[in-house]
């Protein structure tokens, strides 16, 4: 079922054993969605659309500029606890494979293949990521920097890859999911994700857990609703995406960004807003739409955690907590924690 392609770059010819990639989307996942996860969410109350189709070439644009802004403090706040604990994190787990959940353009992984590299350990790594174009580059310019890294991705859904990933070839073995991506699931869907993080690890491998803390609201809000108006244009472009995937006829202009922060949930929530009483239709899913004025449409929720919570969670879940870095402000938190 899977296929196995090497680099092709030119300068990596002679290093092409170092770089595997394989294939594990099947058509179920996210390559070629057929749409009923599309129907199921805009035919209930309230609606709702899969965060997972803000992610088109020009979505995942969109978010590596929402990581640069001003107001959006999580990239930059994670990465500087990266930047000074990597090592202290490289001294607690030993030499491990590294198997990165959602890996991307693996910007933050260069601070933890560098710590574990001083440390004289030898480098392998895991990237995980559904986009199969993101993985081989960033994955490519990784083994020009890490000389003696090996290399072996796969693209695929964190679930599909949990499932299927190899026993590790370093012995033990440390899964890190960044970015405070678990808040983008709901409680159902965390421990679901559990389920199979742990099938995933042996005893006594780690889990590294990066996690956007709760804070004041005048903190919250503007990270989701920045002045230049990137997140409002990349919630927005989930409605673009929709056209072209189904050919609909969302217009774009009938409908605002709205985020805040839901205090007794603590999650902020994106929702589209209807500025009046419209339809929609999606000819390819067969699909018409009726909206109010000022109906809402769920498209993302984050939420904000709490680091003793967190722990207690962790327990439950049979991964016992081992250190705990955060930034001076207690913005953002990672969390190690080892399989019993
Ligand atoms: N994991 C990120 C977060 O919850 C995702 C994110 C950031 C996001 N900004 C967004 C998702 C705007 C949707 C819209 O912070």
């Amino acid at each position: 079922m899977s296929t196995i392609s090497s680099a092709t770059s030119s300068n990596l010819d002679l290093d092409s054993k170092r770089l595997q990639v394989k294939h594990l989307l099947d058509p179920k996942d996210s390559n070629t969605p057929d749409g009923t996860d599309v129907i199921q969410g805009l035919t209930k109350t309230p609606k709702s659309i899969p965060p997972r189709y803000f992610y088109d070439d020009r979505g995942s644009l969109f978010f590596e500029q929402i990581c640069e802004l001003p107001e959006y403090y999580p990239t930059r706040t994670e990465a500087a606890i990266l930047e000074q604990y990597a090592r202290e994190i490289a001294n607690s787990t030993g030499a491990c494979e590294l198997v990165e959940l959602g890996s991307g353009s693996s910007t933050k992984t260069r601070l933890l293949l560098s710590a574990y590299e001083s440390l004289g350990y030898p480098l392998s790594y895991v990237p995980i990521d559904v986009s199969a174009g993101i993985l081989q580059e960033s994955a490519k310019r990784l083994l020009l920097d890490y000389t003696s890294l090996q290399v072996c991705g796969l693209v695929a859904t964190y679930e599909r890859a949990l499932e299927q990933l190899a026993p590790s070839t370093l012995g033990k073995r440390t899964i890190f999911f960044l970015g405070s991506t678990l808040g983008n699931l709901t409680q159902l869907e965390c421990d679901r994700f559990f389920a199979r993080v742990k099938a995933a690890l042996a005893p006594g491998d780690y889990f590294l857990l990066g996690i956007d803390l709760q804070k004041p609201i005048n903190i919250l809000e503007p990270a989701y609703n920045d002045s230049q108006g990137v997140t409002a244009a990349f919630n927005l472009n989930m409605l673009q995406h929709l056209n072209w995937r189904f050919q609909g006829n969302f217009d774009l202009s009938l409908f605002e960004h709205r985020a805040f922060y839901n205090q007794s949930e603590a999650q902020i929530e994106m929702h589209l807003v209807s500025k009046r009483s419209h339809s929609v239709s999606l000819d390819r899913l067969d699909l018409t739409v009726n909206f109010e004025e000022g109906e809402t449409i769920l498209t993302e929720i984050s939420r904000k955690f709490d680091l003793q919570q967190m722990e207690k969670y962790l327990q439950t879940q049979g991964l016992k907590p081992v250190r705990i870095w955060t930034d001076p402000k207690q913005w953002f938190g990672l969390v190690l924690s080892q399989m019993h």
